[in-house]
């Protein structure tokens, strides 16, 4: 619902106040990566060892896991930013729909515990704001490895026949290079009998971080990051500690708010091969960049439309489509962004309008002609993204948004607002 209408009906919904026409200044540090952390979660149930994460983000969709782990019967203690993780007792292979219900991460367990129990009862995670989302291809992939599957009634039943229960080894090749069914297949096969492949396998970069973890646990993993992934498997895997990679999606939000800002700002730790793609585009749009280690500045001045089309690693990513969109809004020209991984991931476009946008929308692509500048507004993110989307535009804009959605906002970005203040801007949150 939009928060024009909530407040005038008097409810009272949490937002944040962002005050606009900011610039922005000094140093933003960027936490580890939520979507690598939720899948090394899920891959701490293949040892009965304790693992310890260092890196890993205080964010809502992290403890959603945590509580989907600790149902399973894993001992979870949390210090700062480290999560040391015990899987040695496992007491559940069911997971109830309420737990599993909007935390599609929660899928990644069923490849682990068919590895490590040789069972598995999770309901399927379903859709979400952005589109369908099926698991065809992850339980393709867990049937070609041995997995009696059925799927009835909203809950998928997996199970490994005989009387070791231990998955075989198969050569696999995806339809689509998914990255959760690439993850799934990738826990699964580690502990299978003999040799598995993957082939058109996602080449994320949470995909190296999965196989690094899994090699640091005692896995024979080879190829990941390149189209095959080649897996030795092993009789077990025991524990480690391992740090979680930088956020390259939290990143490129904070690059796209200098940018939008026109502002110059210092961006640590990153991969800087990890975001390739989005600097590419942030050259193209008269922003300067300069990498120094594991440190970006970016210094951005006048912007130009320029068109981007969203595609699996190494293209453009998905999950900044809508902040770049957010920056094209004031660019000098015309922009046209296509989206080809989500059929619904347009929403943010209805709300950049009501910001003044002069956004046309075809189908999954948008024809942006930029404006001098935004205008507040009351707005409501409709993702994750779409969210970070609206607190990117309205630091830009004229006068104070107020920005709905953030339990969405929530599940992806740790403290936001005050990673921002910290570097000049004035947000409140209500
Ligand atoms: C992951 C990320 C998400 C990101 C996405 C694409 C996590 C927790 N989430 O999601 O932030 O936006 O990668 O980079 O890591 N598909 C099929 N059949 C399948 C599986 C997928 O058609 O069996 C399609 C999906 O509908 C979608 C596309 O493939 O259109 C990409 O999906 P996938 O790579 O599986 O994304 P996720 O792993 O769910």
């Amino acid at each position: 619902m939009p928060i024009a209408a909530t407040i005038s009906k008097g409810i009272f919904n949490p937002h944040l106040e962002v005050h606009g026409n900011c610039t922005l200044s000094g140093e933003i540090k960027i936490n580890g990566a939520k979507n690598s952390a939720l899948v090394l979660m899920a891959a701490s149930l293949l040892t009965e060892d304790p693992l310890l994460l260092k890196n890993v983000p205080h964010l809502t969709d992290i403890e959603g896991m945590g509580e989907i782990l600790l149902t399973l019967g894993v001992k979870l203690k949390h210090n700062g930013n480290n999560l040391h993780i015990q899987s040695e007792e496992l007491h559940h292979v069911e997971l109830p729909y309420e737990l599993v219900h909007g935390l599609r991460a929660s899928f990644f367990c069923i490849g682990p515990l068919l590895a490590r129990l040789g069972q598995a009862k999770i309901p399927l995670p379903g859709g979400c704001e952005i589109g369908a989302r099926p698991v065809v291809e992850h339980i393709k992939g867990l049937k070609a490895l041995g997995a009696y599957i059925n799927v009835e009634h909203g809950v998928v039943t997996a199970s490994v026949p005989g009387s070791q229960r231990r998955l075989k080894g198969a050569d696999i090749v995806l339809d689509c290079p998914s990255v959760g069914a690439t993850e799934t297949i990738l826990m699964a096969a580690v502990l299978a009998e003999g040799k598995s492949s993957i082939e058109n396998a996602a080449q994320e970069p949470e995909i190296q971080d999965l196989a690094k973890l899994l090699n640091s646990m005692g896995a024979k993993v080879s190829g990941a990051g390149g189209r095959k992934i080649t897996i030795q498997g092993v009789n077990q895997l025991h524990g480690c500690d391992y740090t979680v990679m930088p956020d390259r999606i939290e990143a490129g939000t904070f690059l796209i708010a200098a940018a939008i800002t026109r502002s110059s700002l210092r961006i640590s730790p990153i991969i800087p091969e990890h975001l390739n793609a989005v600097l590419q585009k942030l050259r193209d749009c008269g922003c300067k960049l300069q990498i120094i280690e594991d440190e970006i500045q970016i210094k951005a001045d006048e912007i130009k439309g320029v068109d981007i089309t969203t595609q699996p690693f190494p293209g453009f990513p998905t999950d900044l489509q809508a902040p770049f969109m957010a920056l094209m809004t004031t660019a000098i020209g015309t922009s046209v962004i296509t989206e080809k991984i989500y059929e619904n991931r347009m929403q943010h476009v209805a709300e950049l309008q009501r910001m003044g946008a002069s956004i046309r929308l075809q189908g999954s692509t948008a024809v942006i002609e930029g404006i001098p500048q935004l205008s507040a507004a009351p707005v409501y993110g409709g993702d994750l993204r779409s969210t970070a989307a609206m607190v990117i535009a309205s630091l830009s804009a004229k006068g104070i948004s107020k920005i709905e959605g953030l339990n969405h906002l929530d599940r992806g970005y740790a403290e936001i607002e005050n990673k921002l203040n910290r570097a000049g801007a004035h947000i409140i949150r209500h």
